[in-house]
C-alpha cells in the first residue's frame, strides 16, 4: 500500500465526476499519483461513514487513527460553528476563554509536572515546537529517535522519523540519530537490550544529546507496545545523561490506548508531550506540545521562539476543549478500556483460525495484526521498503477486501492498523472482526507451503 497508512477501494476505474476532478486537480498525499484513486464520502454517522454510492462502511481504523470521537459527536460540531460565528480568528496575541480553558484542561489530563502547552495545527507542527523546545532549553541539538516511528512530514519531524518515508527527504536536518526499538516480534534485538544499547549511544555522544524522543506505543510503524518498565527506564536513561524524554501521543492519545495518554500506561510522565489526531476527535486540525513548569519557567526569561498564524485557532481550540469534554462526560477512556479487552480477545481467536496472522499485539483500542508467510519463520509479506515502491502487497489486499465488504481497515508495511472510534460497541466489533475474518482467508490462501 502506497497511500497513507490506508486501504482504498483498490482501482482508478468507474470514478464519479467528483473522484476524476479531485484526481486530476488534487495531489494524493504519499502515493504514485497513477495510483491514487479517491473515493467520494457524503456523510457519516457513530463509527460508519458512506460513499457517494451510498456504500456504508464500519470504520475499523478511526481514518488514519485519528477520528477518536467517531462522526455524531455533535457537540464538537456546535461549538465549532458557534466560535466561527462569534470570531473565527483572533492573532495568537489574544485568546479566548476555549484556549485558556483547553490550556488548563491539558495540564489537568496529561502525567506528571507537565502543565503549558503550545497550540499548533498537526502532529507534525506538534513534533517540530518540541524538538525546537528540547534544543533551546537544553541547549545541545541531537536528537536520538528509533527507527520504526512515525513524527511527521515536515522537515525536521520526519528528519527524527525512522519508517522508509524519511529515506525521501533525505539528508533532513542535522543531529538525528536512530536507535533500535521494542520489537519482539520481528527484530533480532530484546527489546530491553534494544533500550540499554540506547544508553550506550547517549554516553557515546558524550551527553550531548538534547532529547530521546519516542511513540510510547508506535502506531504506524506496528502497534509496538513495550514491556511495562521500558518507558520509566528510558526516562531514567535519558535524564542520567542530561537528556529530556519527549513522548510522541500524537496516535496514542486521548484514550486509544484505554488511558488518557499512552504514558499512562507505564505511569511514566514524559519533559515534553506531543498530540494532535484525538484532541479534537478529528473534528479539526489541531496540535498540541506540552512542557512542565520546570522547562516552561525557562522561557520567561529566554525567549520562546516559535509562532504560527493559526497557534490556537479559535475554531480549532473551541474543537479541542468540546472534545476533551466529551471524553470526561461520556466516560471514554474507561469505555476504551473495556471494549478495548474485548477486541483483544476478538482479535486473538482470530489468530488461532488464520495462519497468516503471525501476530496480534497491542493495547485498548490500538491493536495491530501482523501477518506473516511463513509462521515458523515470521517471515512478512510485506517490507519496509514496499512503503515507498508502487504496487500492492497482500496485506494491501486484506484490507482491499475488507474494503469490499464494509469495513474500512488502515495497513502499514505488513500489519493490519486496527484502531476504530473509541465510541465503537461490541456488537460493531464484532461486525467487523466478522468482515476481517473472511479477509484474511486471502492471506491464508497466500502463504508458503
Ligand atoms: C506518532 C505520530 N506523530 C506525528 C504524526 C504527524 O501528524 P500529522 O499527520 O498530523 O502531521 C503522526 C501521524 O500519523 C503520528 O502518528
Amino acid at each position: 500500500m502506497t497511500s497513507d497508512e490506508c486501504a482504498t477501494d483498490g482501482g482508478t476505474d468507474g470514478l464519479n465526476e467528483v473522484e476524476a476532478m479531485d484526481k486530476e486537480y488534487v495531489f494524493g498525499t504519499w502515493s504514485y499519483q497513477k495510483e491514487v484513486s479517491p473515493t467520494e464520502m457524503v456523510d457519516s454517522e457513530g463509527v460508519y461513514f458512506t460513499d457517494a454510492r451510498g456504500e456504508r462502511r464500519l470504520d475499523f481504523s478511526g481514518q488514519l487513527m485519528c477520528a477518536n470521537l467517531g462522526y455524531s459527536a455533535d457537540r464538537v460540531a456546535d461549538a465549532m460553528a458557534e466560535q466561527a460565528r462569534r470570531g473565527p480568528y483572533f492573532a495568537p496575541s489574544m485568546t479566548t476563554e476555549n484556549r485558556a480553558r483547553l490550556g488548563k484542561h491539558l495540564a489537568d489530563i496529561t502525567p506528571g509536572e507537565l502543565s503549558k502547552t503550545f497550540f499548533s495545527t498537526s502532529g507534525t507542527e506538534a513534533v517540530e515546537a518540541a524538538i525546537k523546545i528540547a534544543r533551546l532549553y537544553t541547549g545541545k541539538h541531537k536528537i536520538v529517535s528509533r527507527y520504526r516511528s512515525y513524527h511527521g512530514a515536515t522537515y525536521g519531524s520526519i528528519s527524527v522519523t525512522g519508517d522508509p518515508r524519511r529515506l525521501m527527504a533525505e539528508p533532513g536536518i542535522p543531529g538525528t540519530i536512530k536507535a533500535p526499538d521494542p520489537y519482539a516480534y520481528g527484530s533480532t534485538l530484546d527489546p530491553m537490550e534494544s533500550l540499554e544499547y540506547i544508553g550506550e549511544m547517549l554516553m557515546l555522544e558524550g551527553d550531548t544529546v538534547a532529547a530521546v524522543l519516542v511513540e510510547p506505543v508506535v502506531g504506524s510503524n506496528g502497534i509496538l507496545v513495550p514491556p511495562k518498565e521500558y518507558l520509566p527506564r528510558l526516562k531514567e536513561i535519558a535524564h542520567d545523561h542530561g537528556a529530556l524524554l519527549i513522548a510522541d501521543e500524537v496516535m496514542a492519545g486521548f484514550g486509544r490506548t484505554g488511558e488518557w495518554f499512552g504514558c499512562d500506561v507505564f505511569d511514566v510522565a514524559p519533559d515534553i508531550m506531543t498530540m494532535a489526531k484525538g484532541l479534537t476527535g478529528a473534528y479539526a486540525p489541531l496540535g498540541a506540545t506540552v512542557v512542565t513548569g520546570e522547562i516552561a519557567a525557562h522561557f520567561e526569561e529566554n525567549m520562546f521562539c516559535h509562532g504560527h498564524t493559526y497557534a490556537g485557532h479559535p475554531v480549532a481550540v473551541a474543537a479541542g476543549r468540546a472534545a476533551v469534554e466529551t471524553y470526561i462526560e461520556d466516560d471514554l477512556i474507561d469505555h476504551a478500556r473495556s471494549v478495548g479487552d474485548y477486541l483483544g480477545d476478538r482479535l486473538d481467536e482470530l489468530a488461532e483460525d488464520h495462519p497468516s496472522v503471525g501476530e496480534t499485539r497491542g493495547v485498548g483500542l490500538f491493536r495491530g495484526v501482523e501477518l506473516t508467510k511463513r509462521s515458523d519463520r515470521r517471515e512478512p509479506f510485506g517490507h519496509r521498503k514496499d512503503k515507498i515502491s508502487t504496487g500492492k502487497t497482500v496485506v494491501d489486499e486484506v484490507s482491499g477486501e475488507a474494503w469490499d465488504d464494509g469495513v474500512y481497515l488502515a495497513n502499514m508495511i505488513n500489519t493490519l492498523i486496527i484502531a476504530p472510534p473509541l465510541v465503537i460497541s461490541e456488537d460493531e466489533i464484532d461486525e467487523a472482526v466478522a468482515v476481517l475474518d473472511d479477509a484474511l482467508r486471502h492471506s491464508d490462501r497466500a502463504m508458503e507451503a
